[in-house]
């Protein structure tokens, strides 16, 4: 290798994808080699346990308490990238489909969206980020159109604070924050142009949303998730949380050792869902194909088969790992707890895509 060669020579460079869910957070590292995303590392660690609660409990930690965490889980899971992308939770976020008025003019249009979407947000536009995406015809029609569909998506200033400061807390670089649901879309999502509900079951709450042609048509939250399951299995068994989850993660939803009626817990996500799933369908006069779980609440045992018999239609469970390059005899492994890992793996992908 002459000098110049060794100097710009690109060196494989590894990239990092941060999930801070209310239960646990998730790191994803990944580096691009001849086109492919090569896993290199992950790992998840229990926030429960750095905030008085048990593991698998959702929490509400200071921005200093998850630093601690994610400093640990960056040891733990021997990560050497600095460059990330992070999460945004659903929950601090505000997704508004609108329909406005449509200007040819790029800049035109930008404005009125802009000013329109003053309209949509309740909250002082001063203490929100606002970001757009106009939706791409289905139906490209000949005559001039007058109006466009816009996604407008604000997060709370404090939010992104909280996050801005957990990042440089652990000593590393965030050239994006995404709200969870787009880097889910991402990294299980292949679908191009039938739409498909994803339930990301995670631990005090799920999220409900339609994706069609890669662009949410439809989102919703319900304070129910699988938290729920071990406190109900708790109460009614009078054993430890400790010892609730790991009874609920051996037994599932079905057969003889499901204790605490899991089953109550996801009639009530479900039920959330057919509705979220029938509103779409009767305003957009096209019917969801298929339902994809995800979220550690989708791992549940004999989950999929029952989801299946409530929807009558396709249900899949999420393989976000599939997207990267590991080992074979890995492979088992990571279908197993790849669903907890949908959000990192979409973010570590966007983050490949700036190399
Ligand atoms: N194998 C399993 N079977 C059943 N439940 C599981 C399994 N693995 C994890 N869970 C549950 O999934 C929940 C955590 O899911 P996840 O990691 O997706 O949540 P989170 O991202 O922290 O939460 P949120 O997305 O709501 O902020 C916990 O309640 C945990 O007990
Ligand atoms: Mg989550």
């Amino acid at each position: 290798m002459s000098f110049f060669d060794s100097l710009f020579a690109k060196k494989p460079e590894s990239v990092l994808g941060i999930d801070i869910g209310s239960s646990s957070l998730k790191v994803v590292q990944l580096r691009k080699q001849g086109g492919k995303a090569i896993l290199e590392t992950y790992g998840e660690l229990a926030l429960g346990p750095y905030g008085g609660a048990e593991v698998g409990q959702a929490t509400n930690l200071s921005s200093e308490q998850i630093t601690e965490t994610l400093k640990d889980l960056l040891r733990e899971a021997k990560v050497t990238a600095k460059g990330c992308g992070v999460s945004i939770p659903f929950a601090r976020s505000l997704l508004s489909l609108v329909t406005l008025p449509y200007r040819k003019d790029k800049a035109e249009q930008k404005t009125i969206i802009e000013l329109e979407a003053r309209k949509y947000i309740p909250v002082p536009m001063s203490e929100v980020q606002l970001d757009w995406f106009i939706i791409p015809e289905t139906e490209p029609s000949e005559k001039e159109k007058d109006t466009v569909d816009v996604l407008l998506v604000a997060v709370h200033n404090d939010e992104l604070t909280l996050l801005q400061n957990v990042v440089s807390g652990a000593g590393l670089a965030a050239s994006f924050y995404e709200i969870e649901i787009f880097s889910t879309i991402r990294a299980v999502v292949d679908e191009p142009l039938r739409p498909v509900m994803v339930l990301d079951i995670g631990a005090a709450s799920t999220k409900i949303y339609v994706v069609e042609r890669g662009v949410v048509a439809l989102s919703h939250s319900v304070a129910v998730g699988s938290q729920d399951i071990t406190r109900a299995i708790a109460v009614s068994s009078g054993v430890s949380l400790t010892r609730a989850e790991a009874v609920k993660k051996e037994a599932g939803i079905e057969g003889e050792e499901a204790q605490g009626h899991p089953e109550l817990v996801f009639s009530r996500i479900f039920s959330e869902a057919r509705r979220v799933l029938t509103q779409y369908e009767t305003s957009h006069n096209k019917s969801v194909t298929s339902i994809m779980l995800t979220g550690g609440g989708g791992v549940t045992k004999s989950l999929g088969a029952y989801a299946k018999k409530t929807f009558s239609i396709d249900v899949r469970l999420a393989d976000p790992f599939a997207k990267t390059e590991a080992p074979a005899f890995m492979r088992p492994v990571l279908e197993e707890i790849g669903p907890e890992f949908a959000v990192a793996v979409g973010l570590a992908l966007r983050k490949l895509e700036e190399i």
